[in-house]
């Protein structure tokens, strides 16, 4: 391969892209792949959808951007309006950035803004879980929970509070789901008062888990107790959908899968599906007032709500209820996971499947009895990875526990796949499982 001038976080190289279509990505190589993750869980409406096209060149004739200091434009105004017919009462308005650190930081920032505008200024500290992955600049990495990710930076941000996520499935106590749910809730009641609860300004969660712990879905019972517990102690709740969010889970919202009403969401990845960097901040009405009334939100990014990314954002939003997406989402998730579930059952080294619907993970273990991890120089994580792209199969993982070791595979094709396609990807799943086992002598 040639000298690059480009670099990115490792020297792996992959294959020049050619085109894209649907859930398929071609090479330079003349290889055709799966697009099993979405590339990183954004590409939920398939690639090069032609209405999505079509309404960003028709912006491109008029307008790619106007400062938004300077000028209003339509799409932001129609995006944010779409936005708000879709969430919850309340929380109707809404703030553009590129991206889902972006997204994370207006939330943290706007919570502390609001919090000193309402005479609350003593709240500063942002409660999230461990592990996490709430995004890569710094405000974000001092909310995350994976210690490859922040450990080298942690003397630039100053480190928030972190509770244990809810990780039942490693648990192996006698408690029942409900139980366990309210287990995990009440570490957040308990963090709230030894920190002293008129200093805690928020928690931030992800509603199921992402990139830090596959897809991670807590016992009902955990979600509603959560909102009580932030309601008692005025502490303000974050859900970070940047992944979760914008039908990928088979509701727009993952939270309302538990009818939670946060009061700050962020939103990215599927929200400009790989069409256009596109973030947002969804926030309550009456703290946007308040922020206002005191001065103005002290923040924002020069990118933010530009006409052509706002162009793309909408006609995304049009095409997932045009093809009724998050219905098929649904319902393939359910395909998706029951045949992950069969995978288990014929791959013992697989000790967890979850998900919620097209948010899907498995996790790899050496012994489901104890859920011990897998030595971790076989570097599964990454192994099986290149063992599924062999086989033109593009899936997404990360070391499940706390980053430094466990293994974890996102399976998160867009949400327009089908049934044949996704029993197209459980079937190279299947071959490429028996490959690593065989190569790395596992039982089977
Ligand atoms: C839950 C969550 N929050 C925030 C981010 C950061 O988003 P970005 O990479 O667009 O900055 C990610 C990215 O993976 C994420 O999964």
């Amino acid at each position: 391969m040639k000298a690059s001038n480009l670099f990115y976080q490792s020297r792996a190289r992959r294959p020049e892209v050619d085109r894209a279509e649907g859930i398929y990505i071609w090479g330079k190589n003349g290889q055709r792949y799966i697009d099993g993750s979405s590339g990183a869980m954004v590409s939920n409406i398939g690639h090069s959808n032609p209405n999505v096209l079509a309404a960003m060149k028709a912006q491109m004739d008029s307008a790619t951007f106007a400062y938004r200091l300077h000028f209003e434009n339509a799409p932001a105004e129609d995006l944010a309006t779409a936005i708000a017919d879709r969430t919850p009462a309340g929380l109707d308005k809404v703030f553009f950035v590129s991206g889902g650190s972006e997204a994370v930081e207006s939330c943290v920032k706007f919570a502390r803004q609001w919090a000193v505008a309402d005479g609350q200024a003593s709240r500063w500290k942002v409660i999230s879980r461990f592990p996490s992955y709430h995004g890569s600049t710094l405000g974000a990495l001092a909310i995350t929970g994976y210690g490859p990710l922040t450990n080298a930076f942690a003397p630039l941000f100053k480190e928030m509070p972190k509770i244990p996520a809810p990780t039942c499935y490693l648990d192996r106590d006698n408690l029942s789901d409900h139980d366990r749910g309210l287990k995990y809730a009440e570490m957040l009641r308990d963090e709230i008062i030894a920190q002293g609860p008129d200093t805690v300004l928020a928690f931030a969660m992800e509603p199921v888990g992402g990139a830090s712990i596959g897809a991670l879905v807590a016992p009902d019972s955990y979600y509603g107790r959560v909102r009580e517990i932030c309601d008692e102690f005025g502490v303000l709740l974050i859900m970070d959908e940047v992944m979760s969010g914008v039908g990928r889970t088979g509701t727009f919202l993952a939270s309302e899968h538990w009818n939670i009403r946060p009061d700050l969401v962020a939103l990215s990845k599927g929200f400009g599906a790989g069409y256009a960097p596109l973030g947002a901040m969804i926030a309550d009405k009456a703290m946007v007032e308040t922020v206002l009334d005191s001065g103005g939100f002290a923040h924002g990014h020069t990118y933010a709500g530009n006409p052509l990314a706002c162009s793309a954002g909408l006609a995304v939003l049009n095409e997932i209820d045009r093809l009724d997406l998050m219905t098929n989402a649904r319902i393939m998730g359910e395909i998706l996971m029951a045949g992950l579930m069969d995978l288990m059952a014929r791959h013992p080294f697989i000790g967890d499947v979850r998900g919620k619907g097209l948010l899907t993970a498995f996790e790899m273990v050496s012994d489901r009895d104890t859920m011990s991890p897998l030595p971790k120089d076989l570097n599964a994580y990454e192994r099986f990875v290149e063992i599924c792209y062999e086989r033109n199969l593009i899936t997404y993982s990360r070391r499940t526990r706390g980053g430094v070791e466990g293994d974890h595979f996102l399976i998160c094709p867009p949400l327009i796949a089908t049934e044949a396609q996704i029993n197209e990807i459980l079937n190279i799943l299947d071959d490429s499982l028996r490959d690593f086992a065989r190569e790395c002598a596992l039982e089977v």
